[in-house]
This record gives C-alpha cells, sequence and structure tokens, in this order.
C-alpha cells in the first residue's frame, strides 16, 4: 500500500534541528520553552507599529465597500470583504501588500526566529493580516473558541514556532491570542494517552498540520498544571507560540480594531528544493498559505461567492497587491524564489 501523508509526515527527517529546548539562555527563549509561548517587547518602535496598522487599515478601506476607519457608522460586517473567523484575509493577493513584506523583512522581527533556531537562512510563511472589527460595535462574531494546534499528532518535536507581529493594542479586554500555557511540553503525551480514531475530516493537505481540540481535552491538560491565558502584548511586540501549543483567538470586548501581521520562519535547510520550487510559483502569483513556511505550501485558492446557487469568482478577488512588494535579494530568499 503507498504510505499515506500522515505516513510521510511520521517518517520525514526533520532531525537537522540543532535546538535545544531546555538550555537555559537567560533571555525570552527560557520564557518560551518553559510556558510554549513568549512575548518579545519592541521588537518594532511604536511609531512603525502604527504606521503599519495604518497601511493595514487603508488596505481594508480600498475594496470601496464603505468601511472608513474614522466613521464607526461604517463599521459593519457587510462593508468589508469576505474574511474568515472575523478578521483573517485568506485572498485578495493579502498577504503580498508590500507593508506585509516590510514587516516580514524588518530585523527586529526575524531576530528571535534567528536565534530560536541558529541561523540566519530562513524561509517565512505568506500568512496574512488579521484586521478583526470590535463586537461591541459590529455585534457578535458567529464563532466559538476553536482550541486546536497547528501541529499534526504525528509531527513530533519542535518544528514550527508561530508568531503575531501586534499592531494593535492587546489588553485583557481586546481581542488576542489565548494559549494554554505549557501545554507544548505534553504534546506527545497527550496524543499517546489519546490517540485520534475515527474520521478527521479536517485533516485535508491544507491542514494536515492541524487537530482541534474537545472540551475534554482541556480539562485534560489543566489536570497536568496548564491554564488558558489571555496573552497580551502592545504595537510593536511580537508574541511566538509553539505550533503545539493549543490556541485560539479571543474576540474582544473593547471597542479596538485587532490589528495583527501573522509571521512565521523556519530554517531554509529544512524546505526540499522541490517545495521551495513550489513556494516560488505560490509566491510569483501572490498565493496565500498555511502558518508552515518550508512545508505545507497550499494556497487558500481565490475567494469564491455562490450567485444564484452557482460557486464563482468573486468579483473583488485581486491576482495582485495593490501596492506590490520591492523583491530585494532578501525578500526573495526569505520567500523561497531564491535559494541561499
Ligand atoms: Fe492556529
Amino acid at each position: 500500500m503507498a504510505p499515506s501523508r500522515v505516513d510521510a509526515i511520521h517518517t520525514a527527517t526533520y532531525s537537522s534541528s540543532k535546538v535545544q529546548e531546555r538550555v537555559q539562555t537567560g533571555d525570552w527563549r527560557d520564557d518560551f520553552f518553559r510556558d510554549g509561548f513568549a512575548v518579545i517587547k519592541n521588537v518594532l518602535p511604536k511609531d512603525r507599529a502604527q504606521q503599519y496598522r495604518s497601511d493595514s487599515l487603508t488596505w481594508l478601506e480600498s475594496f470601496g465597500l464603505g468601511f472608513d476607519r474614522n466613521d464607526k457608522s461604517t463599521w459593519k460586517k457587510e462593508n468589508l470583504p469576505q474574511n474568515w473567523k472575523g478578521g483573517m484575509y485568506l485572498h485578495f493577493s493579502a498577504a503580498h501588500e508590500k507593508y506585509m513584506w516590510d514587516i516580514r523583512c524588518e530585523p527586529g522581527v526575524i531576530k528571535p526566529f534567528s536565534e530560536l533556531w541558529e541561523t540566519d537562512e530562513l524561509v517565512v510563511s505568506f500568512d496574512t493580516v488579521n484586521i478583526t472589527l470590535p463586537q461591541s460595535i459590529v455585534g457578535a462574531y458567529d464563532s466559538s473558541p476553536w482550541p486546536h494546534v497547528d501541529q499534526a499528532p504525528e509531527r513530533r518535536g519542535l518544528r514550527c514556532v508561530q508568531g503575531i507581529v501586534n499592531l494593535s493594542n492587546s489588553g485583557p479586554d481586546d481581542g488576542g491570542l489565548v494559549v494554554m500555557r505549557k501545554s507544548s511540553s505534553l504534546f506527545n503525551q497527550f496524543f499517546d494517552e489519546n490517540p485520534v480514531t475515527g474520521p478527521t475530516p479536517w485533516r485535508t493537505a491544507k491542514h494536515e498540520d492541524f487537530h482541534p481540540f474537545q472540551q475534554k481535552d482541556l480539562d485534560w491538560y489543566r489536570a497536568q498544571g496548564c491554564e488558558l491565558m489571555k496573552v497580551c502584548a502592545e504595537p510593536g511586540d511580537l508574541i511566538l507560540w509553539d505550533s503545539r501549543q493549543m490556541h485560539w483567538a479571543q474576540f474582544g470586548e473593547s471597542d479596538l480594531i485587532r490589528t495583527i501581521a501573522y509571521v512565521t520562519y523556519t530554517p531554509a535547510a529544512w524546505m526540499s528544493e522541490e517545495d521551495r520550487l513550489s513556494k516560488k510559483e505560490l509566491f510569483e502569483h501572490y498565493e496565500t498559505t498555511t502558518h508552515w513556511p518550508h512545508t505545507n505550501l497550499f494556497s487558500h485558492g481565490k475567494a469564491m461567492v455562490t450567485v444564484d446557487g452557482v460557486e464563482t469568482p468573486d468579483p473583488l478577488e485581486r491576482d495582485e497587491p495593490i501596492t506590490k512588494p520591492i523583491k530585494t535579494e532578501k525578500l526573495l530568499k526569505l520567500a523561497g524564489a531564491l535559494p541561499y
């Protein structure tokens, strides 16, 4: 029988990581390896974070659907292009707008990933922006908490660390990331004691590295000493979390527009040449992908709408960003378009 994709994950060689998960470094990595996440302060100056936030809102206004950041009466769900979970824009070349690439190329954003993976030769995900209007103004979102990990149960070890560049404040009442603190280190134990059985309809190719949890699973982690916590951060801060850490996004109670950029970097050496060429093609077509930079290179595809029962391309869809990135050597290497 031909091996399944899951088998492929079992047998994939990821042993090139030199990362020692328990070595004390005296910096943010100690928090990260202890808690499964860390907040690194001021990777961007506040004014630059503010400028990127402004750029993202300009982008959202560019669709001409009526949303105006300066007029709260226009803050309505129907004045926005289609999105996922209230604020993630997976289409419209959103991941490749110039300001998004400017963020990805920021030395302060890259540095923690270089420290973590002990290399400067990194590739970055084509994640997107999250601009979530506040529930206090637009009404409650039709979404319950969705505790999950972004790493397949079969893929063991530290393989992916996700990031959020915070462009708006994320205080206790604002929207933001919720994590089950210290859950990443229990990943193997959880899935050994709770093997996945039965249908797994979420395991599409694009979401191979994903596992949703049930309420009883939260109780399991709590019984091991883990605790749920809202991660608070200020504009310009970088939040990092292990993809084995249980997490989800919490909608806020304040009237602030949550504005963040997702960034994930992994060593370029972990990416096969075949995957690099796939990534290069996705980059050249300005596609948005998963959180994973070096594997799981699948596009979210074009935005579609249903008209008279027929699925058809969303007229708002774009083939390229409204402001294209400047393709520097650094950018092209991070994109996988140029090898190191
Ligand atoms: Fe996630």
